[in-house]
């Protein structure tokens, strides 16, 4: 069993400032190229927990998500389906990996949706029992896209097996967001067992400062997308789901779109990447490192270009870039100068886990090779944010705090755990609030709320990075830190959650609701229906209000 945070501090080796210090800026020992891999201690109170069977690490081939098509439901809705049902992946050679997946992939298909065209996505609930025999139901929440109540996944609308569910979205914002479990008690197990997959609404013109700046940035072959998880496998290759009581699931094997450290051959050009840390429990913090002939290892700089629902105002250089669960980056690595060299992809801090393991300190690795034919530079201006000046005179009432904590095994949100039928906050339709997310020791929550895209204004503890300045759903909350965020809370109205996005805290039972206006349907509304599906989409009862969101109208 491994040593972790908790026991470090039950036995007094850490004060609150001893937790505090640990991965600050440390850079732990890194693979040295594409072929080997260096271990040794970790430092600090980790112990190198490796459980799973050794993998040899940059051998494997990358693999890009396949991209699932859509069917055409009318001029402005394309249709998608997906079956959820168990299947076998290979992560270790010639084992097999039992899955709970979406279409059978891990993780699941790709959607890239058109911008301002309505889509509907068929979930269907094939995936029987689990191995205590009691049924797997789901639920399938739009992670960063404002849904109404009745299509947002709420935790206890599941879908039964042998059961499907509708969900239509109105991918009227571009962002990479993703889909995944919700189903109330169970998404840490749902989600680790394969339930994941990321879904881009596409940018348009429009979401740019100079509209003709989009083509400036990597397209094609040359954008890609990345779901980074940690998972840990039993020797016969079956994914080991142990959440330490309840505080967190971390793996030792790293797997970029299903595949553990993968390789890929690149040009010497620059590449846009659209990062989900799609983990249970583990904070990433992200960086490039390229391999000298003298085998020493150099920082190259990620150029952040969008954070978790939309373009950054401009480009930011950073060698660090801390990835909370569920929270997505997307950015660009020029590998111009590096042909004939390769670069890695590394995660060298543990901050913010309370498991350290080196293994996880690697992610991928990027052969470089010559022949680009082009590679235009980074346009200096991405995209149109509204002032955080706009929105701060927009407020009416005072900031609302929630404290994030824990009593006993049980983690709680102002002393208080989940319950569908308790509200714990009532906004206008539309208001413009200011939320304080307080978290006591020990302890770092990634808070997600549903519904908005917010900004991020004040950290207590840390500065704000860069990159956190534009468009979020998910804050990352440090220990002992309080982080406040703005925005405006529609366009819909009705019952939405908010919860700490470490799903095992999330599952017991650190998430509430909020209330927007008095309109909108009752979040179960819609319930699942009964396989099989019929060949239409079923048509929404309730429609979307009026629009409040930012962005500036556009031609
Ligand atoms: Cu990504 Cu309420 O979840
Ligand atoms: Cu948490």
């Amino acid at each position: 069993m491994g040593f972790t945070r908790r026991d470090a501090l039950r036995f007094g080796l850490l004060g609150a400032s001893g937790l505090w210090s640990w991965g600050q800026g440390r850079n732990y020992a890194l693979a040295d190229s594409c072929d080997s891999h260096a271990m040794g201690e970790p430092p600090g109170p980790y112990i190198n927990s490796r459980f799973s069977p050794e993998i040899p690490v940059f051998e494997r081939p990358f693999e890009p998500m396949e991209v699932l098509a859509s069917t055409s439901v009318g001029p402005d809705l394309d249709g998608y389906t997906i079956t959820m049902k168990k299947n076998e992946v290979e992560i270790l050679r010639d084992k097999k990996t039992p899955v709970w997946s979406y279409d059978g992939k891990l993780p699941g298909p790709l959607i890239r949706q058109r911008k301002n065209i309505g889509s509907v996505v068929r979930f269907k609930n094939e995936l029987g029992t689990d191995d205590d025999g009691r049924d797997i139901n789901s639920v399938i929440h739009l992670h960063g896209v404002a849904s109404l109540p009745q299509y947002d996944g709420y935790a206890e609308d599941l879908i039964p097996p042998q059961h499907y569910k509708d969900y239509y979205y109105p991918n009227d914002k571009a962002a990479p967001f993703w889909y995944h479990d919700h189903a109330v008690e169970h998404t840490s197990r749902n989600v680790y067992m394969g339930l994941a997959g990321m879904y881009i609404v596409e940018y348009d013109h429009c979401d740019f400062f100079n509209p003709s700046d989009q083509e400036l940035l990597p397209q094609g072959e040359y954008d890609i997308p990345l779901i980074i998880q940690d998972k840990r496998l039993t020797p016969d290759g079956e994914l080991l789901f142990n959440d330490r009581r309840q505080r967190g699931v971390y793996g030792d094997v790293m797997l970029v779109n299903g595949v553990p450290w993968p390789r890929l051959a690149v040009k010497n050009r620059k590449y846009r990447f659209r990062v989900l840390n799609g983990g249970t429990s583990r904070t990433l913090s992200l960086g490039a490192r390229v391999k000298h002939s003298d085998g020493s290892l150099e920082p190259v700089d990620l150029q952040v270009i969008a954070s978790d629902s939309g373009l950054l105002s401009a480009p930011v250089t950073t060698d660090n870039l801390r990835i909370g669960i569920a929270e997505r980056y997307e950015f660009v690595i020029d590998f111009a100068d590096y042909a004939g060299k390769e670069v890695l992809l590394v995660n060298p801090i543990f901050f913010g886990n309370i498991d350290g393991n080196l293994a996880t300190t690697q992610i991928m690795c990027f052969q470089v090779s010559g022949g680009a034919q082009d590679n235009p530079p980074l346009p200096e201006r991405l995209g149109i944010l509204t002032p955080i000046e706009t929105l701060l005179s927009e407020v009416q009432g005072p900031p609302r705090t929630f404290r994030f904590d824990r009593l006993g095994s049980r983690w709680l949100i102002n002393g208080k755990a989940w319950d569908p039928h308790r509200v714990d906050a009532f906004l206008e339709p539309c208001a413009t609030e200011i939320w304080r997310f307080v978290a006591t020791g020990g302890w770092v929550h990634p808070i997600h709320v549903h519904l908005g895209h917010f900004r991020l204004i004040g950290r207590s503890r840390t500065p704000i990075a860069d990159y956190e300045r534009g468009m979020k759903d998910t804050f990352f909350v440090n220990d002992f830190e309080t982080v406040e965020m703005i925005g405006r809370f529609g366009p819909h109205e009705g019952k939405y959650m908010m919860h700490c996005h470490n799903l095992v805290h999330e599952d017991h039972d650190m998430m509430t609701q909020f209330q927007v206006g008095t309109d909108g349907c009752e979040p179960c509304a819609e319930p699942a229906k009964p396989l099989p599906a019929p060949a239409n989409f079923d048509v929404p009862q309730c429609e979307p209000p009026d629009e409040c969101m930012d962005g500036v109208p556009c031609e």
